[in-house]
């Protein structure tokens, strides 16, 4: 039996548009422990967020599998990979992905509202993970009025408020100047260490350094 937390099994995701064919993941194969710190490299192109998005139930593939725990997680249908977002996984974008139109704070909270929890237990929730992330003076902010590492905080506030077990992170660092960078990645590892399973796509080396285990993409295959 595997102990790991997340195993693919010759997974494979093939896009078409029009009579254009594109591998974007040939038959990979992984185990990521649970508890581990991934970081996955690899040239534009390589598969990274595609197999990122996999593992997180975010899409499902064209053949193979994915295993989070011991839940074949590519052949369930659209709500149940939706609850499994919910619960088990956090992931961090290099955009962001706030929503505009709501404060720090609205943002924070929407994952847990939307899971039904309680409006006076979610803006409890939401402002203590604030404030662990130094933000408990922006709660009230939209994201336009935030720097963007202040931005990415809420966006990672907003990735725990469910209590994930994963952490998946796709080029968290990508659009952050190198010092706020590396806040961030600090406290990435910090969640790794209070024992998420935490994955990250990044194109810096020093991330890559950081690494529990470094994995190097190319060609929609693991080198
Ligand atoms: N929705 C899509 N439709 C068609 N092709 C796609 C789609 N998404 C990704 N691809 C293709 O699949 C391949 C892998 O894309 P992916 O986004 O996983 O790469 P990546 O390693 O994350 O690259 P980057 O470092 O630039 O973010 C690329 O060739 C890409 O053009
Ligand atoms: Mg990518």
């Amino acid at each position: 039996m595997s102990k790991a937390k997340l195993r693919t099994v010759n997974l494979s995701k093939r896009y078409k548009s029009g009579k254009a064919e594109v591998w974007a993941l040939r038959e990979v194969n992984l185990e990521i422990k649970k508890g581990e710190f991934l970081v996955i490299i690899g040239p534009s192109g390589a598969g990274k967020s595609t197999l990122l998005h996999l593992l997180g139930a975010l899409d499902s593939p064209s053949s193979g599998k994915v295993f989070l725990d011991k839940l074949n997680i590519s052949q369930i249908s659209a709500s149940q990979r939706a609850e499994i977002r919910r619960k088990k996984v956090g992931f961090v974008f290099q955009f962001y992905h706030l929503l505009p139109e709501f404060t720090a704070l609205e943002n924070v909270m929407l994952p847990t509202r939307v899971a039904g929890c309680r409006l006076r237990l979610a803006r409890g929730k939401a402002k203590k993970l604030l404030e662990k992330l130094g933000l408990e003076n922006r709660a009230n902010h939209r994201p336009s009025e935030l720097s963007g590492g202040e931005q990415q905080r809420v966006a990672i506030a907003r990735a725990l408020i469910n209590e994930p077990e994963i952490l998946l992170c796709d080029e968290p660092t990508g659009n952050l100047d190198s010092q706020t960078g590396e806040r961030i990645v600090s406290i990435l590892e910090g969640l790794n260490k209070e024992g998420r399973t935490l994955v990250i796509v990044s194109h810096e080396q020093k991330i890559a350094q950081r690494a529990g285990r470094l994995l190097k993409m190319e060609d929609g295959g693991i080198l």
